[in-house]
């Protein structure tokens, strides 16, 4: 079987071929926020049962597995999952399937914390986001009563193609405001938690950062088709418009106009951060 045959969950890019260089340009933002909110259900983190949907290539669950007693995890790519497996080895507390967050297998009231990161804009293709309250609704279900849900996303001002924190965006503009709508605006997704039952509803932003360190050096990086792979809005791009982008960005390395761009959103970045977590409690 070929990558692109293998199970896939997202709604609009196959994370079986975007994978195989995810690593290498990705970092788990926010890991240490998402610590600190875990911490502050004040169930000791040994005693503490997680779960993550939507773990991707399982750098978040990698990390998360030390100090929890139980990790479990839900992927819909295949990839992902088998990634994910040789990533943490024959660890012990680290249960891990391939399955859709929107159905979940687990009983009622069985973690004591739920996360999912940079998942959210996968789920829907319609503007009313109804896979988004079947997401909501089974987290709920699964949550213990005090438990927390954690959300990492991105907002609209992050994404915005010319004032956002991402630099490459603004040479793939058509892609970035084809994928903004993916995005529920946070200030509807708290009220649809607060709707749904949820309670003590917190936005934290993350001081980390989303790719590693080359991206915000070198602009040449944008051009590897390796780090395209790596980020699902270039599956919002035709050939055509990744070799226009790419004829953007060396034209601007070679006028210099490409540092400006970075650095101003390198200053927007320390400004908004280039994430944002939701999180909310299950009430007791
Ligand atoms: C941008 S990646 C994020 C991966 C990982 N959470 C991270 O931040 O490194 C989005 C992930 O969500 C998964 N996904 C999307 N919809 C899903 C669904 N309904 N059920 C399970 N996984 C899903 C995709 O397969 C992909 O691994």
């Amino acid at each position: 079987m070929n990558k692109s045959e293998k199970r896939n969950a997202s709604s609009y890019c196959n994370y079986n071929d975007t994978f195989v260089s995810y690593d290498q340009n990705r970092q788990p933002n926010g890991l240490r926020e998402l610590l600190h909110i875990f911490e502050e259900t004040r169930v000791p983190f040994e005693e503490q049962v997680i779960l993550e949907g939507g773990f991707g290539t399982g750098a978040y669950i990698d990390q998360v597995r030390h100090p929890m007693k139980e990790v479990y995890g839900v992927e819909g790519s295949e990839q992902g999952y088998e990634e994910t497996k040789q990533k943490v080895g024959d660890a012990e507390n680290v249960h891990l399937q391939i399955g859709n967050i929107l159905d979940l297998s687990f009983s009622d009231d069985f973690f004591h914390a739920y996360m999912v990161n940079q998942v959210l804009h996968h789920l829907d293709t319609e503007p009313s986001y109804p896979n988004l309250t079947l997401f909501l609704k089974e987290s709920r279900r699964v949550i213990k009563p005090g438990g927390v849900l954690t959300i990492n996303t991105s907002t609209h001002e992050q994404l915005n193609p010319h004032s956002g924190v991402y630099w490459n965006y603004k040479y793939i503009e058509k892609a970035a405001l084809a994928m903004q709508p993916r995005y529920i605006p946070v200030p509807e997704l708290i009220s649809r938690l607060g709707e749904l039952g949820f309670t003590d509803i917190k936005t934290t932003i993350p001081s980390g950062k989303l790719f590693q360190e080359q991206y915000y050096r070198d602009p040449k990086v944008a051009l590897d088709t390796d780090f395209q792979k790596a980020d699902s809005i270039y599956c919002f791009c035709s050939e055509k418009q990744i070799n226009e982008a790419n004829r953007l960005i060396r034209s601007s390395i070679d006028d210099g106009s490409v540092h400006q761009h970075m650095e101003q959103a390198a200053k927007q970045a320390e400004k908004i951060g280039e994430a944002v977590i939701v999180s909310a409690r299950k009430p007791l």
